[in-house]
This record gives structure tokens, sequence and C-alpha cells, in this order.
């Protein structure tokens, strides 16, 4: 196995609380020095001048589509995705076809994720049979079998029974799982397509009012409470939500919670122009939601930046506004999205972005490898880029088999240099290195 030299980057490490100017040795897949000028002879150099070397970005919510609608996404195009945007793992989201709610297809879709190699993919497993919300999937069979399943949610939709939600939080806090849940009351928001409000009523489009959010939420939190479960609360977005989460943490609560890059960028004011792409659930939000979102990040209330990762086919999102599917793509935007709008403005440092992008994010999701520190002895994962250096997206350009993004043209600082998963450059010299067959 190939020896690397990081050589002459600025390691921004928050596990391990480094901010220096350092060389990293990689060597048989781990960290074997980090210091001044290292000589590392016979070790291949990679070439850190300028740029950040950072914990390998961890994604706690990912959808790659596959079994099911491979056109849209595979876990080969969206691992390069996630390898593109300096990710070396990522929790895929289990509303697949069939859906990820037994061992069978948890166990297909983390060995797919090896065979690529070029990010971890640890999948989450359904709450419930068929994501139907009325009976208990195999939560323990997931648990137990070899993908090892942490996380257990029915994304893209809550799950409405409270008794059932109980019972399944009892269930899982036996083997200290995650029940994460995606807070929309599902009676609330039906029917609707954009944050219910003022830009709701001028564009005629019914709404989704952030009460559908923060009621489930309060539900689970006192669930939570009830049971001992840890809960994690999937892309929050509302004012509401933040607050109920900052009561919970100070009252000691397990509870944590992710925001999307999408939702700390954006307000409802991008849908002016009926912009399907910038359609998503939960929906983008107002100024005030934004700005408390962005808070919440910078205090820790927020924990994670989480992508939601949502591909969809270019022929759904360009139909009628009401017809389109919710969901945007955000691999290979989070990072740039990030150092652009929250950390250029001051709103966020460098190392709290990468706490929440990176060390946060494989914490919860109980990742070792992951998330750092960076130091001798620790599995070489490891990402590199270049905070000054600007693109522009287009969307055509990206890995991921999908483009629905509504960043399309946006100039973002930030540029991917390398990415290493266990010393192995899945990304090198901002070039995807295992061309993946898609
Ligand atoms: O907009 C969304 N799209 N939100 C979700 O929670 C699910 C996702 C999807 O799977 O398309």
């Amino acid at each position: 196995m190939t020896d690397y030299l990081l050589r002459g980057g600025r390691v921004v490490d928050p596990a391990g609380g480094q901010d220096r100017r350092a060389d990293v040795l990689v060597s048989g897949g781990v960290v074997t020095a980090v210091g001044e000028r290292l000589g590392g002879s016979g070790a291949t150099v990679l070439d850190c001048t300028g740029a950040v070397v950072a914990p390998g970005l961890v994604d706690l919510h990912a959808h790659l589509r596959e079994p099911g609608r491979e056109d849209e996404e595979t876990i080969a195009t969206g691992s390069a995705a996630a390898a593109a945007g300096g990710y070396t793992a990522l929790c895929a989201m289990p509303n697949t076809d069939p859906v990820a709610d037994n061992a069978a297809v948890v166990e297909k879709v983390w060995a797919l994720g090896a065979q690529v190699g070029l990010v971890d993919v640890v999948p989450a497993g359904a709450l419930t049979r068929g994501r139907r919300g009325e009976e208990m999937a195999d939560l323990g069979e997931m648990a137990r079998c070899a993908a090892g399943v942490r996380l257990f949610t029915d994304d893209g939709a809550a799950l409405s029974d409270s008794l059932l939600a109980r019972r399944v939080m009892e269930y899982l806090v036996a083997f200290d799982a995650i029940y994460a849940e995606h807070c929309e009351d599902e009676a609330l928001v039906a029917g609707g397509h954009m944050h219910e409000g003022e830009r709701s009523v001028a564009l005629g489009l019914a709404g989704r009012p952030s009460e559908a959010e923060f009621l489930i939420a309060a539900r689970d939190i006192a669930l939570a409470r009830l049971t001992r479960c840890r809960l994690h609360l999937l892309h929050v977005s509302a004012a509401e939500t933040v607050e109920l989460v900052r009561r919970a943490k100070a009252e000691g609560l397990r509870v944590t919670a992710e925001a999307t890059p999408h939702h700390l960028a954006l307000t409802d004011a991008a849908l002016a122009s009926y912009d399907t792409n910038a359609k998503v659930n939960p929906p983008l939000r107002t100024e005030r939601d934004r700005a408390a979102l962005v808070a919440g990040v910078a205090d820790g209330t927020i924990d994670a930046i989480a992508t939601d990762h949502a591909p969809h086919a270019l022929q759904e999102k360009e139909s009628e506004f009401t017809l389109a599917p919710a969901g945007i793509v955000g691999l290979e935007t989070a990072l740039s999205l990030t150092l652009t709008t929250l950390v250029a403005p001051g709103l966020l440092t460098l190392r709290d972005a990468l706490e929440r992008l990176s060390t946060a994010p494989a914490r919860i999701l109980g990742l070792e490898g992951h998330g750092g520190p960076i130091e001798p002895g620790r599995p070489a994962n490891l990402t590199v880029f270049d905070p000054a250096a600007t693109w522009v997206v287009e969307p055509q350009r990206l890995h991921s088999r999908s483009v629905n993004t509504p960043f399309a043209g946006w100039e973002l600082s930030g540029v991917v240099r390398h990415t290493l998963l266990r010393g192995r450059p899945t990304v090198r010299d901002g070039e995807l290195v295992t061309e993946v067959m898609v």
C-alpha cells in the first residue's frame, strides 16, 4: 500500500483540538505522524499548500436510491458524489424500493457500498415495515446483522402513530440505537408544497406549516424523555424546533439534531419563480427561521450539518410545481455552501464548521474511525480542501446521477483537492480516483 505525505497544509482537527501548519504522514492506511517538515522518504507527496487538512466529512443523511431508483442515483454514483464532496462516510436513508426494513436489504446496501469503496456507506433502517407506520420493522435483526444498523428512521414521513413511536423507542433503547424522525405531521402537511406563509399565499400554493414540524418534534422529545431513547431530529427547518432542541439539551435529554445546507442558505423566496429545484421537505422557510437555524448551528444546538442529498429524475423535477417531487442533491455542494454562507461571513468558525460536518456526525453514528482526531494510529480518513478557491456550480458536471440543485450558477468558495479513505486517495488533485461504473 502506497504511503502518502500530505505536505504543507493547515491541519484543522476539532476532535484533536488542533489548528496548525503541519504535514501528515499516512502509512498502511493510518496516520503515522503529524508535524512540521516531515521526511517520509518513499512516500508519495500530496500537495496541501494553501489547503485545509481536515477529518473526512460524514453525512448523517443521504438518499442513494439503490435499490429501486437506479435511474436517479446508485450506490456507486452517490459514493462518487460523496468522495468528490470530501466525504468519507455517509448514512444511507432507507426509503428505497424495496424499503430497507430488514437485514437482507441493509446488508445489500452495506455490501455494495464496501464493493464500490469510495466512502463508508452506513445503512439506516426503517422504523416500520414498508415505512407504512403500522408495525415495527425487524429492528433487532438489522442492528445485529453485518451492517450493524444504529440509526432507524421512516424518513420522508413522520411516524404518525404516537403509541407505535413510543414502543419503537422502548425497543431501540435496549441496544442504544437512534430513533431519527422526519418531523412533519402527515395530516397537517397533506396537499402542501411549500412553507405556509405570506409567500405561499402570494404564489397560490398550498402550504406546509411550521407547526407540522414542531408538533412532531415536541411529541418525540416527550417520548424520548419517557423512554430514555436517543432521538435525532432530521433536517430541522423551523425556529420553534431549534428552541425545543435547545431546551431538551438543557434538560439533559439524549436529543441531537441536524440542519441542511439548503435550509441554512435559502428561504422560501427561492420559490418565487416556481423553481422545482428548490422544492424540498421540510420546505424552505422564512428569514426568521433561517437565522434561528444558523444561530443553532453556531451555538451547537444543531449538532450536525447533513445534506439530505435527494436525487430526483430530471423529467419528474421538470413537471408542474405541484407534481414535482421534493428534494435537492447536496453531497457535492455541502462543504462549499457551509464555507461560503456561514464561515466566510463570520457566522461560524472553520473549526466549528468541520465539527458539524465531520466530528459530530461521526460521534452520533458511533463511527470510531471517522471524524478525527488526526493523530498517529488513527485511520487516515481525511479531506483536503482549498478554502479560498472558487468554483461555479454546473449541475451537469456533478458526479451525482441527478442534477436537481437550486444552486446552479452559484459561485462558491471551497474546492476539494484530496479525499483519503483509510489512506487511499478517492479524490486526488481534484479528480475522482476510481472512475466508477455508472
Ligand atoms: O425533500 C425531501 N426529499 N425530503 C425528504 O425527507 C425525502 C427526500 C426524498 O427522498 O426525496
